[in-house]
């Protein structure tokens, strides 16, 4: 039996915090909400213990990086988004044996990656805001990877993903994956965003998210992973979709042929497109 228990593409907007708070927003992503929490319903009901994210806002420049701290603790304000998250307090587990088990593999498969173990390692918000709602009671490990990858082949973040796959497969935990992060990521120009919250930024990137969702609902899978690297481009990818690489990469790639389950269905967040989508595992 697998250790990998579930897989899914998540959506972290931070337009889920002003959904919380009263105003003419509140309740606006109360369905995106409702999907994170569904899946850590499932990964309790799977026997979940540790969650891998695939994190879009962790930028690198170099190599492939794991946070491999032996606990997440902190208070987290973004530097991008300071008005919208503000003092957030984490305190996770994390799961320091499999980041360097997955290093370890990725460097016998000629990518370079590291597995940190530093206490001032900070973690990215790809990484709380979705375990915020799916792990609040930080019941489950989180092992944080680098997914900002601006100068990375998508070939390398496939076999990341075929290393985590294997170091899965090879330990002792039960493990889902996230690959956090938007489809198209083109965020409004600076004075449309206040009034852009809930739209696209321009309609071509909504009907190409729709097509990808649908080769995903069909399990046209191998079509995906041949237009990811155009679709990445032009349709601003965020973290150029390498978290998309790594997931499908622990999936099988091209010889993938699950089809997703679309648990939030597609909306659009101060210009970008969203989902929340399982992808179904063999038994
Ligand atoms: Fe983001």
């Amino acid at each position: 039996m697998s250790n990998l228990k579930l897989a899914a593409k998540i959506t972290h907007v931070p337009s889920m915090f002003i959904s919380e708070q009263p105003g003419p927003n509140f309740g606006c992503r109360s369905a995106a909400i409702e999907g994170l929490k569904e899946i850590g319903r499932r990964c309790d009901a799977l026997g979940v213990d540790t969650i891998v994210v695939f994190d879009t806002h962790w930028l690198v420049n170099t190599a492939y990086h794991i946070n491999s701290r032996a606990r997440y603790k902190g208070i987290y304000t973004s530097n991008e988004f300071p008005h919208f998250i503000q003092n957030l307090e984490y305190d996770y587990r994390g799961a320091p044996e499999l980041g360097d088990d997955i290093a370890r593999r990725a460097a016998e498969k000629g990518v370079r990656m590291l597995s940190h173990h530093v206490d001032t390692l900070e973690v990215e918000y790809g990484t709380l805001v979705p375990m915020r709602y799916i792990n609040a009671d930080g019941r489950f490990r989180v092992l944080s990877i680098a997914a900002w990858c601006p100068w990375h082949e998508m070939e390398d973040s496939a076999k990341i993903g075929a290393s985590v796959r294997e170091a899965i497969e090879a330990g002792n935990a039960n493990v889902a994956i996230l690959a956090s992060g938007s489809l198209s990521h083109r965020i409004h120009d600076n004075n449309e965003a206040v009034a852009g919250i809930h739209t696209i930024s321009d309609e071509f990137y909504k009907q190409v998210d729709l097509r990808v969702l649908d080769l995903w609902k069909h399990g046209q899978n191998k079509e995906f992973v041949s237009m990811l690297p155009l679709y990445s481009k032009v349709c601003h990818g965020e973290g150029f979709m390498h978290n998309t690489a790594m997931l499908f990469g622990a999936l099988g790639w091209d010889g993938y042929a699950g089809k997703a389950e679309i648990l939030t269905d597609y909306f659009t967040s101060s210009g970008t497109g969203q989902v929340n989508a399982v992808f179904p595992l063999a038994a």
